[in-house]
């Protein structure tokens, strides 16, 4: 286990009563509180739909950002980790090597880089773990080798293709054999292989619908890795997919990586998408701890964790355990309201929010305990909080 106290020091009061009955009152709140015994059987549970389908699984580490959780990721059979910045890519590594046994970890980059100092930082990064990055343009393509050759490294390629999102990647079969042949004339570039990832398709409701639009995006990633594979392209890696659509691209069979990020925690929005469905079963291990600070109306109770507690943009939290009888909704920068019709609530007492999405919550707080009923049994830092540049 990785050590996740070394920034917490503040927290000592807590962490002197770890492991005792009841320590999670001690929690100051809003915290984010996650299940250890779901967290892990979240993990490995990916582990074993990703090994059980014979695809390589290379989490999102955008969802966590934690050294600790990493860790446990790739102790359960990831082939490496994804990451959605330099700077989250940096952090996490820098403590593999100190606490785990990851002097080589294999990281993807799934944004393209843009500019000199960006092109420098890979390269520096790339002789610290074994380093791919996506491209879709020729510009980046020479940006990147400028910085390899500068530093004397190899760096590993992936075509980043567009499918459908509109985001990043190329937007077509012409557009990526350019970008290949850019990288083949390079020196210090190495061609590995495509990126398709659909943002768009992971949170569309009913698998049906969500199947159609997956096979469509498919369709656009397979037409350019034929164009590929018939210019004489290796395309050894094909990686994409999320947590929404992880079990139809094992159906659908084209990428032989997959890159799910928020099946570590689940929030409410992909409860909502794919309530019964095969993606979805993974449990909802990431809660908001949070107190009731005044009880004065009958209705409703107002709570510490408001505007700033968490991420707003997928709507509400669900208050767990008290639906559909109590709802929140925000009320303030700092406080919420919890409606809760004939509520025999108490100052003081906790409640526990489902965050709305969990990605952007996380990288609100410093560190996410880890618990297990009423116990707190750890505590881990968000290792690359704010480390989004
Ligand atoms: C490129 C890429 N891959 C994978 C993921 C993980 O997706 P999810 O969190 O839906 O599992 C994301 C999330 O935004 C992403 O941007």
């Amino acid at each position: 286990m990785s050590d996740g106290r070394r920034d917490v020091r503040a927290y000592h009061e807590v962490l002197e009563h770890l492991g005792e009955a009841n320590s999670r009152a001690l929690l100051a709140t809003p915290a984010l509180v996650c299940d250890l015994g779901l967290l892990r059987s979240n993990i490995e549970r990916m582990a074993s739909l990703a090994r059980d389908a014979d695809v390589a699984l290379r989490p999102h580490v955008k969802s966590h950002k934690s050294a600790f959780i990493a860790e446990q990721q790739l102790r359960a059979g990831a082939v490496g980790l994804s990451f959605a910045k330099m700077g989250e890519a940096e952090a996490i590594v820098e403590r593999l090597k100190v606490d785990g046994d990851f002097t080589a970890v294999s990281v993807l980059l799934t944004s393209p880089l843009v500019g000199r100092p960006s092109g420098e930082r890979a390269a520096a990064l790339a002789a610290r773990c074994d380093l791919i990055v996506v491209v879709d343009h020729c510009d980046g393509v020479d940006e990147l080798e400028a910085a390899a050759m500068a530093s004397e490294t190899t760096i590993s390629v992936l075509c980043d293709v567009d499918v459908g999102l509109g985001r990043t990647g190329v937007v077509g079969a012409a557009e990526a054999l350019a970008v290949v042949e850019r990288v083949h004339a390079a020196t210090r570039l190495r061609f590995k292989g495509v990126q398709g990832y659909g943002g768009h398709l992971q949170h569309i409701a009913g698998r049906e619908h969500r199947r159609e639009a997956t096979i469509a995006s498919t369709t656009r990633l397979g037409a350019v890795i034929e164009a590929l594979e018939s210019a004489g392209v290796a395309v050894a890696i094909r990686s994409g997919g999320g947590t929404g659509t992880m079990g139809l691209d094992v159906e659908i069979g084209l990428l032989n990586e997959l890159q799910p990020g928020s099946y570590v925690f689940m929030d409410r929005e992909y409860r909502d998408a794919l309530g019964e469905d095969p993606e979805g079963r993974f449990a909802q291990s990431l809660t908001l701890l949070t107190s009731v600070i005044s009880v004065n109306h009958e209705d409703y109770v107002t709570v510490d964790a408001g505007l700033k507690s968490m991420a707003t943009d997928a709507g509400l939290p669900t208050v767990l355990g008290h639906e559909p009888k109590a709802t929140y909704q925000f009320f303030g920068d700092e406080q919420g309201m919890v409606t809760y019709p004939g509520h025999s609530l108490r100052r003081g007492e906790r409640l526990e929010l489902v965050p709305p999405h969990c990605d952007p919550t996380v990288d609100r707080y410093d560190v996410v305990w880890l618990v297990h009923d009423d116990v707190v049994v750890d505590v881990i830092d968000i290792t690359a909080r704010g480390r989004s540049q």
